[in-house]
């Protein structure tokens, strides 16, 4: 069996108490897989509740990180955090590039570049997002977007680089609609990505809608290493239940 990375990403959802009280859920549901090595959990939670988060998750086993960072060190960047700040809470991981960051948040392909490097060469692992939007998937520019959201943020890395980056495809019109891409959709995309990073062992997580009743047929596919997981994940039970889906 392949390994299966299952990690939630809280958006603007969870403060303190909530991410105390999730561990508190978590930990009883958690039991029965804690053991299994297929099998990568990992949260990632606001910035505010990232002390809970890392507690909660040490106390786990599980992976912890934040949802975004800015590349500087420090400096006057009113409103934003930086990685060594994120290194002293012990996050690991940093979700980059996700959708709602490029469209709500204007963040160009190269800043979301600068991220990624900054993020390497602080050894913490990135888990950098790209996807269409409907507009585009419908104009036939799908592979046009996604090839240039992938080689902006990679061209210049080395191969070891490339390869330590975990890959998260999220079509725009899947997130937070309820409505997945199918599984063959989301398999063409994802093989389609290995390819164009040609490197057939990286990482590549499917976001977009992802729950216990379409999770079986999404982590079958062949270039589907695991999920991204929004609304679905703010509650161990159905966070949880898309990896039983997948192993049942
Ligand atoms: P949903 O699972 O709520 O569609 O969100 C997906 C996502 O954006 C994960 O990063």
């Amino acid at each position: 069996m392949k390994k299966i990375y299952l990690y939630g990403n809280w958006k603007m959802h969870m403060n303190k108490a909530e991410t105390e009280k999730f561990f508190i859920d978590f930990k009883p549901a958690y039991e029965i897989y804690k053991n299994d090595p297929d099998l990568e959990v990992g949260v990632f939670a606001p910035f505010t509740s990232l002390w809970a988060a890392a507690e909660g998750a040490k106390n786990n086993g599980v992976i912890f990180g934040a949802e975004n960072v800015y590349f500087e060190p420090k400096g006057a960047f009113t409103g934003e955090v930086s990685i060594p700040m994120l290194q002293e809470i012990g996050v690991t991981h940093i979700i980059l590039g996700h959708s709602e960051r490029r469209h709500i948040f204007n963040e160009p392909d190269d800043m979301i570049a600068k991220k990624v490097k900054a993020v390497l060469d602080a050894n913490i692992i990135p888990v950098l997002c790209y996807g269409e939007t409907l507009d585009e998937r419908e104009s036939g520019k799908t592979f046009e977007v996604m090839t240039r959201q992938l080689k902006s943020a990679i061209s210049n890395l080395k191969p070891e680089e490339v390869r330590k980056i975990i890959y998260a495809y999220e079509p725009v019109w899947a997130i937070g609609t309820g409505k997945s891409a199918t599984s063959e959709q989301a398999q063409e995309v994802c093989e389609w990505s290995r390819n164009l990073i040609a490197d057939p062992k990286v990482v590549i997580l499917y976001g977009g809608s992802v729950k216990g009743s379409n999770a079986k047929e999404l982590l079958s596919m062949k270039d589907i290493d695991g999920a991204l997981v929004g609304g679905a994940s703010l509650k161990p039970d159905t966070f949880l239940e898309i990896y039983k889906a997948y192993k049942n």
